[in-house]
């Protein structure tokens, strides 16, 4: 704790804020105070730069392109990594050792099947319902078979809902997509590991023999922990905002599903692939012209896949990405057209002016999109797989601020500026 203050004059009221010190990072103005002494309360659109809590989970460093998770490197957890070993780190806080892991793994697999009244719930919306529509729903629905679990205080109930939810987001996921295909929904299997019983959910036909390329598991694996957690993202202060109000981890979670899916947010991802494509397709538009219209004020089109809140560098995933998508379309003998005008892009954004002032770089939805395409997924699924990485970091966060004897509801304050007073008019007088 510090004893640092700094000092803030407002008319002739002169007030000393204390500092709040983080162990890295940006230190904090503790304005809690302000409102009771001035009345003026801060403006500041988006939270861009206000810190609704501390936090230990992870740590960013947008000048220098910096992801950290629990203190490790989102590039060692990567190459070197389980996705479920990342998000016991999440959960917990330390790695897990071989037999943490090993019960980890065990308690998740064991509850990976959804209550089979659950393909009723499946089969009432349209085959082409969006999956991310079916995830949020279902997301709020399973929770109705967990009741005793609802408690945030239980600490155990916590866990108990986070090992349901980890372990049936993907079966899910594959259902909605089996769903959207009118094929049979497959079970997960006992045998098969976290991402490859994934696979087999997704793409299994029962005229066929169960197999999962490894290679594609792995691929998968280290996609989901790209997606893992990324701090208070607009996501997870959903999460965290209506866990606030002491709701249940599922539907806490359901509203990060939600926010998850609007293109400037997880959305982007399929957004993506549908702008390349278009440069592909129609020989009217190429790299320079989707830039032009990135630039023009008076076209709401955004570069998809550029940019980002904190980054003013490159992220750190999208780096990793690249390289990576260039090694798994080798590895599954794929060659897509669009990872050649993804790069190209790539450059000519990097060297425009105004990408270069405004700090703009690729994100981790810039590359994600077409790893995902070659490994056989449908761009409609991309948001889908976005949430099933992100799943721990958002249980993580939404803990966290469970358990943290700083939280209060959320509920932000506004600047007023709509008509002062009025006298109601009748009806007949209007
Ligand atoms: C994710 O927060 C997270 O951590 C999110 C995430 C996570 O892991 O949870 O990292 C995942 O959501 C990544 C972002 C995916 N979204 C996109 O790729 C959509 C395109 N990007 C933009 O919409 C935008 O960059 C945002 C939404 C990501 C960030 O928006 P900000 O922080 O509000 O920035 P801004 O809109 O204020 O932009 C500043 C300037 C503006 O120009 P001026 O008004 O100063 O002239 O940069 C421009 C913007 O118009 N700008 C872009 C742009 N992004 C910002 N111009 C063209 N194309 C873009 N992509």
């Amino acid at each position: 704790m510090t004893d640092r203050t700094a000092e803030l004059t407002i008319g002739d009221q002169q007030l000393e804020l204390p500092i709040i010190e983080p162990t890295i990072g940006n230190d904090g103005l503790g304005i809690s105070s302000l409102r009771n002494i001035t009345g003026d309360v801060t403006f500041d659109p988006g939270f861009a730069n206000t810190a609704g809590t501390r936090s230990s989970i992870t740590y960013i460093n947008g000048a220098e392109g910096i992801l950290r998770h629990r203190g490790y490197s989102i590039e060692d957890l990567a190459l070197n990594a389980e996705f479920l070993e990342v998000a016991y780190l999440l959960l917990f806080g330390e790695l897990p050792n071989q037999q943490q892991l090993a019960e980890w793994n065990s308690g998740i697999a064991g509850h990976a099947l959804v209550k089979e009244e659950m393909k009723r719930f499946f089969d009432a919306f349209p085959n082409n319902a969006h999956p991310m529509a079916i995830m949020a729903s279902a997301t709020n629905a399973i929770s109705t078979f967990y009741e005793e679990y609802h408690d945030p205080s239980d600490e155990e109930a916590v866990i108990e809902s986070a090992i349901r939810l980890i372990a049936k987001m993907p079966t899910i996921a594959a259902w909605s997509y089996k769903k959207s295909m009118g094929m049979p929904y497959n079970y997960p299997r006992s045998e098969l590991d976290y991402v490859e019983n994934f696979l087999h959910m997704m793409f299994h036909l029962p005229t066929e023999e169960t197999k999962v390329d490894p290679v594609i598991a792995r691929a998968l694996n280290v996609l989901f922990i790209l997606h893992a957690d990324h701090e208070q993202n607009c996501s997870t202060a959903m999460v965290r905002g209506v866990g606030s109000s002491r709701a249940n981890l599922f539907t806490s979670v359901a509203a990060g599903i939600s926010a998850l899916w609007g293109p400037l947010h997880g959305g982007a991802n399929q957004q993506v692939i549908e702008m390349l494509k278009t440069i592909v397709e129609d020989p009217e538009e190429d790299a320079q012209s989707m830039i032009a219209r990135a630039k023009d004020p008076d076209d709401p089109f955004k570069l998809m896949g550029f940019g980002h809140r904190v980054y003013k560098n490159h992220d750190p995933r999208a780096i990793v990405l690249r390289t990576y998508a260039d090694d798994v379309l080798a590895t599954v003998g794929v060659s897509d057209p669009l990872l050649e005008v993804a790069k190209e892009l790539e450059q000519a954004a990097l060297q425009d002016d105004y990408f270069i002032e405004r700090k703009l770089f690729p994100n981790v939805d810039f590359y994600s999109g077409i790893i995902f395409r070659a490994l056989g997924f449908p761009s409609r699924m991309f948001t889908v797989l976005f949430s099933i990485g992100r799943v721990p970091g958002w249980i993580a966060q939404w803990k966290e601020m469970t358990e943290d004897p700083e939280t209060r509801i959320m509920r932000p304050r506004q600047i007023y500026v709509g008509k002062v007073e009025r006298d109601f008019v009748r009806l007949a007088d209007r």
